[in-house]
């Protein structure tokens, strides 16, 4: 046979096929190269973190905020059913996150189990009826011994847990970081990483370390998609209560923090209060319409099923949810403060801005700024519309001058060249 292939392999034939063979050659080193290259040269990891994970805001629901420890598979599926009745899902809310005390203990092989009184079908067939409803599962661990309210925590278990959670069906983890003694937390946080990402499930990774070890400085290379900034958040608009604290304590905390948020990984100044009862339908809107500007994952914290109107209103304004969502993922910022008054402006991908009026104070004020301040040229002229209100204003020329802002409330405006 070989000689039968060299008799007819004549000259002209051999260098055809010889060159044929070195594109092939060329092509598949260009192919590994590139491989090799690209992700390096738009700033990526091959990790999980950037396999196309929260490359906006992530957005969904989470237990805590309203209904604490008392979480059980009922309330779960309830809540499921309600993302999708009321509309949530489809505005984007995408994942439903069981926060602390679903845990029960260890079993012999150390694999974590699920409390079998508040969980008896277990968290496998919990997850699946999430999936069903077209939502996300998420889930809570801790990187210490306990978790914060005294479960079980992941630490000298990350792998094994990342490997339960992945047989589970789990697509985002928030990770605590109560009792965790001396642990560094940037190795310890690394560790669970490289645990998710060994399961080879994508799974959104939520880093609650409360800022204490500056995560934005290292968290968004390649560990977390988010990461929280501050203390726990309380449904109160202003101040500190024990360990937590009111919105506008959370935003001063969090706005000087708008350069390291970016698509896959994002400052998180800590879920929603809205709808929770404690704050007015002006603070409400002011808390949703900053977290927006802030480019802050959007995870609601009130009790879906049996939410009003007014708060329907607020987590599903389509027109905020999208400046949160905005592709370029350019969190705003405060560009002056005065007193009470405040102007912030946050750049789109579309080349509009979205320009928020915040008063702190207690009487209704109006509030000036001009073109320059939020970043466009003087000369221009843009069309602004009020995404509270739900109407255009008409073009705008030099600087804009509100109607009264109430006390404790912002005007929300999308100005458009
Ligand atoms: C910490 C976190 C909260 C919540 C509780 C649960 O306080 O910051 O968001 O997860 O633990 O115990």
């Amino acid at each position: 046979m070989p000689q039968r292939r060299r008799a007819v392999c004549n000259r002209k034939l051999c260098e055809v096929t010889l060159s044929k063979y070195r594109s092939v050659v060329m092509l598949c080193m260009f192919l590994v190269t590139f491989s090799w290259l690209s992700p390096r040269a738009f700033g990526q990891s091959a990790s999980g973190v950037d396999a196309g994970l929260a490359r906006t805001p992530p957005m969904g629901w989470n237990s805590w905020n309203h209904f604490g420890c008392n979480v059980n598979e009922q309330l779960i599926r309830d809540t499921a059913d309600a993302l999708v009745s009321t509309g949530m899902r489809d505005a984007g809310y995408q994942f439903l996150v069981i926060d602390d005390c679903w845990h029960g203990e260890r079993d012999a092989h150390g694999d974590i189990q699920p409390d079998g009184k508040r969980f008896p079908s277990g968290i496998k067939a919990l997850a699946d009826y999430v999936h069903g409803k077209g939502l996300k599962f998420g889930i809570y661990s801790d990187a210490g011994a306990k978790t914060c309210a005294g479960r079980p925590g992941s630490r000298g278990y990350e792998f094994q847990d990342a490997a339960q959670y992945a047989a589970w069906g789990v697509d985002y983890l928030k990770y605590d970081w109560c009792n965790t003694g001396t642990q560094n937390a940037q190795a310890s946080y690394a560790t669970m990483r490289e645990a998710l990402n060994h399961t080879g499930r994508p799974i959104v990774f939520s880093l609650c370390e409360w800022g204490t070890a500056k995560p934005w400085l290292w968290a968004g290379e390649g560990i977390g998609n988010l990461w929280r900034t501050t203390g726990d958040i309380t449904d109160k608009w202003d101040g500190k209560h024990g360990y937590s604290l009111g919105v506008m304590t959370i935003v001063d905390q969090n706005e000087p923090l708008y350069s390291y948020a970016g698509p896959g990984h994002w400052n998180d100044p800590d879920m929603l209060e809205v709808g929770n009862g404690g704050m007015t339908a002006d603070e409400y809107r002011a808390h949703f319409s900053l977290w927006a500007m802030m480019a802050a994952p959007l995870i609601a914290g009130n009790d879906v099923a049996h939410m009003s109107a007014e708060t329907r209103s607020i987590l599903m304004n389509k027109e905020v949810v999208a400046i949160d969502q905005d592709r370029m993922g350019h969190a705003g910022r405060r560009v002056r403060r005065e007193g009470d008054l405040e102007v912030w402006s946050r750049d789109l991908a579309d080349g509009s801005r979205a320009v928020l009026l915040l008063n702190r104070g207690t009487a209704p004020a109006s509030i000036r700024f001009s073109l320059a301040e939020v970043g466009y040229p003087d000369t221009l002229t843009v069309r602004a519309r009020d995404l509270w209100a739900g109407r255009e204003l008409g073009p705008v020329h030099g600087s804009f001058n509100s109607s009264p802002v109430a006390s404790h409330g912002v005007t929300l405006l999308l100005l458009r060249p």
